[in-house]
């Protein structure tokens, strides 16, 4: 019996997880640079907190959540995505007695029964950043900058932006009031979907993908008219901050993210040439989060990103992200008696830091050495009888092929003199 892997899921085998291992790097390496944290949740939490937060009429809740219940009978959800977790622990926490503004960052499984296409899993690995405790337009764009600096050190061109405010929960009122009287002589029309979130959550039906939908929403009001001034200056700010940090974008009134929570600044990175699934990356403000999940009122801004996306683009590019890691060196043991003092000073240089391999069966010099090449190695550390009687062992590099004697005692300080 064979047992193949769940539909939507996919495994990263050795020939990728060194380029998967640059990716995580390369966040972790960046969210520090501007100065975020590392936060780490569970994969599964209760299920009201993602109803909650994403809105129980979202896709997310109501289509695509792995739901399961424990033995005690509690509901339990895989999580679909990071905010919410993060927003919960923060609370729970305390995180703001600790400072003014709090800056975490998060990687891990996020988990989405969707239908499976390229770029689109089942189970799909999110990067994100979150900033707790500032309503500071600055901050809407130093999130923003912070991927596409990211996007930037990863060597990717084919990338856009697009930002957008979808207002706070006053100005939305009156947009939503807009699109049902908009969509409403319309409704007959509509996807069954549809019918259902016109008077819920009327924002959805702009990002509806059934055709008949799409035509009816291409002439719909856009939320830019119904900004009262406080909104349309948050926004008018954020621009300008993302003028001046030199970051290109372009103004799309009809994002519509995803999530229930977002108020504010929402904004999209595409690669076009991803197909459907385009989004490398988003997010937005979202300031009535944590207060809605029981904390205090506390304005927050964040984003995330799929990593398997940002691989399909790097592939799309021919940006290798470097070579794959191979061992420096190998040790080639001729006969028992070398053996045991050969492996006497592999633990030793391998407990110095030393990248070491050593294989008991290839005991004859050309295969061990046709091995160590195919390995990658640049050198070999040889140990005959000969040798042993004299306490030294051979180091050949192997790439020019010359070799040294070198005293058993020495060998880790000749190592770092040519390595
Ligand atoms: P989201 O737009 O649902 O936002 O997901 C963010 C990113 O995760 C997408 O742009 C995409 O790159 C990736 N992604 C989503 N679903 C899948 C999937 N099924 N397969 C592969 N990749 C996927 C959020 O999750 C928000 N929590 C972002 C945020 C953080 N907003 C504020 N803070």
């Amino acid at each position: 019996m064979q047992y193949n892997i769940p539909r939507g899921t996919y495994d990263i085998l050795p020939e990728q997880s060194w380029r998967w291992q640059k990716l995580i790097q390369l966040f972790r390496d960046t969210a520090q640079d501007f100065g975020y944290q590392e936060m780490v949740t569970p994969i599964f939490e209760v299920v009201e907190l993602f109803e909650r937060s994403s809105g129980e009429g979202s896709d997310i809740v109501q289509k695509e959540m792995y739901r399961f219940q424990d033995r005690k009978g509690r509901w339990l959800a895989l999580r679909p995505e990071g905010t919410a977790p993060v927003v919960r622990s923060y609370i729970e926490n305390n995180l703001d007695a600790l400072g003014r503004i709090t800056k975490l960052y998060y990687l891990g499984p996020m988990f989405r029964y969707d239908r499976p296409q390229a770029g689109r899993y089942r189970q799909f690995y999110q990067y994100g950043v979150e900033l707790l405790g500032s309503h500071h337009p600055y901050y809407d764009a130093e999130i923003i900058a912070l991927m596409h600096t990211y996007l930037q050190r990863l060597g990717l061109q084919q990338v856009r932006l697009e930002i957008n405010s979808v207002g706070c929960p006053e100005c939305s009122k009156s947009y939503d009031q807009a699109l049902i009287s908009y969509f409403e002589p319309h409704k007959s029309e509509l996807c069954p979907d549809c019918q259902i979130r016109l008077h819920k959550k009327p924002r959805r039906l702009l990002d509806c993908k059934v055709a008949a939908c799409k035509a009816i929403a291409k002439a719909a009001p856009l939320m830019t008219a119904h900004l009262d001034s406080a909104c349309r200056e948050h926004f008018e700010q954020v621009q300008s901050y993302l003028n001046l940090l030199q970051i290109s974008y372009t103004l799309n009134p009809r994002i519509v993210r995803g999530l229930d929570y977002y108020t504010h600044t929402a904004f999209e990175f595409l690669n076009d040439r991803l197909g459907a699934q385009n989004a490398l990356g988003g997010g937005g403000r979202y300031n009535g989060l944590v207060s809605q999940l029981g904390g205090k009122d506390m304005p927050a801004v964040g984003l995330a990103g799929g990593f398997e996306r940002l691989l399909l683009s790097l592939e799309q590019e021919g940006i290798s992200l470097g070579k794959k890691p191979t061992p420096a060196g190998c040790l080639i043991c001729l006969g028992k008696a070398a053996e045991q003092e050969g492996l006497k000073l592999l633990s030793q240089l391998q407990a110095d830091g030393l990248s070491l391999v050593y294989d008991p069966e290839k005991d004859s010099l050309k295969a061990a050495l046709k091995q160590a090449s195919s390995l990658g190695c640049s050198f070999a550390l040889i140990l005959g009888e000969n040798e042993l009687t004299q306490r030294m062992i051979i180091c050949k590099d192997l790439k020019t092929g010359l070799q040294e004697q070198v005293a058993l005692s020495k060998v880790l300080t000749y190592l770092k003199s040519v390595t």
